[in-house]
């Protein structure tokens, strides 16, 4: 008999039970079985259908989408939500390409995802950056100030909007309130990619949400941090800057015409959850995370990035279901490794300081237990006489200024040829370099190659990190503008 690759990996892994601290938000869906309609799970393949009679249809929802959608748009505070079968991605070149116009600048943050200068591309926008603040030893994103934002409105004309990550990955974020103002009164409309903070709304200690900051609309992965599947995800809209008609009109561009309803059930059943239990949800996980944060101040070597960071670099507060670990004398890299190899735990990424773990209100205290324990014998193993860690990175790692000398809309129809990547400091990139996860291009089509972005690359392919963009998947080579 033929097999079905896919699938028996799948199996494979499954069946090996590995803790997460990754994403997808529902952890393997154990948490289904905890609410009604748990049964649904089961029975996937009879919920995959399409518009007939009594089904409705995402494009023009009128009945049952339209009902769960303005549930969503109930529990998240919004005028208007939108469900997303094509993620997060969808929904950010949708709003984009509602709130400007070909030509327009927009103001970005240079953290951002690739997904909105995919946007630019499409949209013929020219991006502008807000650099975030560094925490040079993590090597980890802080927050941007608002006076930086101030500053780049006041110095470009053509802005026809401002977009912000917020939170970062890590889990940061920057004082959104001060920014809204700063944006509104410059007259211009703020986007809010939100994909790491659909769950900020169900705790005052998390950071505020963006909608309750006043943004105008705001795009959030459900699957990363909520219950849904892996690609469903959620726009919402206040406010009258925004077009809704425009909007309407990209979002049927963007997304299929035939929009899974596997990823519609999920959604769903994420807004069901998150109405019903999601702040007792929460409540348990702060109860996990403080009495781990406590257990692992006795693990030798540990650095827990915290709320020690808020009020400087630019970070208004911390989301603190991220949780960002370093242990002296291992690399991050090394560290999630181990993680897996011998402990059957997976986090979400790493970096050469250390390791991310993603937690969701489906994560259980027997998960931490096990990731304390990977942590303390590798770091006794790792001994107390810690080395310092070598590599070709200088000790305090920021993130690199380039220069733009093309739009990526230009650089993507510039003649190109192939050059060695290693050879290709100065030249002007006619492609991505990307670090996977978090998906933040380190190189942007259009920009030039430093020495300081060559030697993080090579960082991070030295340490068998991930780097995509390139078409050349070994990044060997790469595509330079001739
Ligand atoms: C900050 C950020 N924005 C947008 C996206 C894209 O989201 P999706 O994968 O749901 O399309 C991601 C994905 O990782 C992300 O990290």
């Amino acid at each position: 008999m033929d097999n079905a690759p896919i699938i028996d990996k799948l199996l494979q892994l499954n069946r090996q039970n590995m803790v997460s601290f990754h994403v997808p938000g529902h952890k393997n869906g154990r948490i289904y079985n905890k609410f009604p309609y748990k049964n649904f799970k089961d029975i996937l393949y009879k919920l995959d259908t399409t518009e007939i009679p009594g089904t409705d249809n995402l494009h023009n929802a009128r009945e049952i989408i339209e009902k769960s959608q303005q549930k969503a748009s109930e529990a998240f505070g919004s005028e208007e939500t939108f469900f997303l079968v094509n993620g997060s991605t969808s929904g950010i070149y949708s709003m984009i390409m509602s709130a400007t116009s070909p030509g327009d600048k927009i103001l970005v943050d240079r953290n951002c995802h690739q997904a909105v200068i995919n946007a630019c591309i499409l949209g013929d926008l020219v991006p502008i950056y807000v650099y975030p603040n560094m925490d040079e030893k993590r090597g980890i994103a802080m927050g941007i100030l608002p006076d930086d934002v101030e500053k780049q409105l006041a110095r470009h004309s053509g802005i026809g909007a401002v977009l912000l990550t917020y939170p970062n990955y890590h889990g940061v974020a920057s004082n959104l309130k001060k920014i809204e103002e700063i944006v509104h009164k410059y007259d211009k409309i703020l986007l809010i990619d939100e994909a790491h903070g659909a769950h900020l709304g169900l705790s005052e200690d998390l950071p505020p949400s963006a909608l309750s900051c006043g943004v105008d609309a705001v795009v959030q992965s459900t699957h990363k941090t909520l219950l849904s599947f892996t690609q469903s995800s959620m726009l919402h809209i206040q406010g009258d800057r925004i077009d809704r008609d425009r909007l309407k009109f990209m979002l049927r561009i963007h997304q299929s015409s035939s929009p899974s309803y596997l990823l519609l059930v999920s959604l769903d059943f994420a807004v069901m959850v998150y109405r019903t239990e999601g702040r007792n949800l929460m409540e348990s996980l702060f109860e996990n995370i403080k009495n781990f944060k406590q257990r692992i101040k006795d693990i030798d070597g540990i650095d827990v990035m915290g709320e020690e960071m808020i009020g400087n670099k630019g970070v208004e507060s911390i989301d603190i279901t991220r949780m960002c670990i370093g242990l002296e004398g291992i690399t991050g890299y090394e560290l999630e490794r181990r993680l897996r190899k011998d402990f059957n735990i997976q986090m979400e990424l790493s970096n050469r300081y250390g390791v991310l773990g993603v937690t969701s209100i489906a994560n259980v205290g027997e998960d931490f237990d096990k990731l304390l324990e990977g942590l303390s014998i590798i770091s006794e193993e790792t001994g107390v006489s810690r080395a310092k860690l070598s590599g070709n990175l200088p000790e305090n790692f920021t993130f690199r200024k380039v220069e733009q000398i093309f739009t990526p809309r230009e650089a993507l129809y510039k003649n190109k040829r192939k050059i060695l990547f290693r050879k290709s400091q100065g030249f002007i990139s006619g492609e991505y370099i990307i670090s996977y996860p978090p998906g933040v291009p380190l190189i942007i089509p259009g920009e030039k190659i430093n020495a300081e972005v060559m030697l993080q690359v090579m960082d991070i392919i030295d340490n068998g990190g991930g780097i995509l963009g390139l078409n050349d998947g070994n990044c060997k080579w790469i595509e330079i503008i001739t």
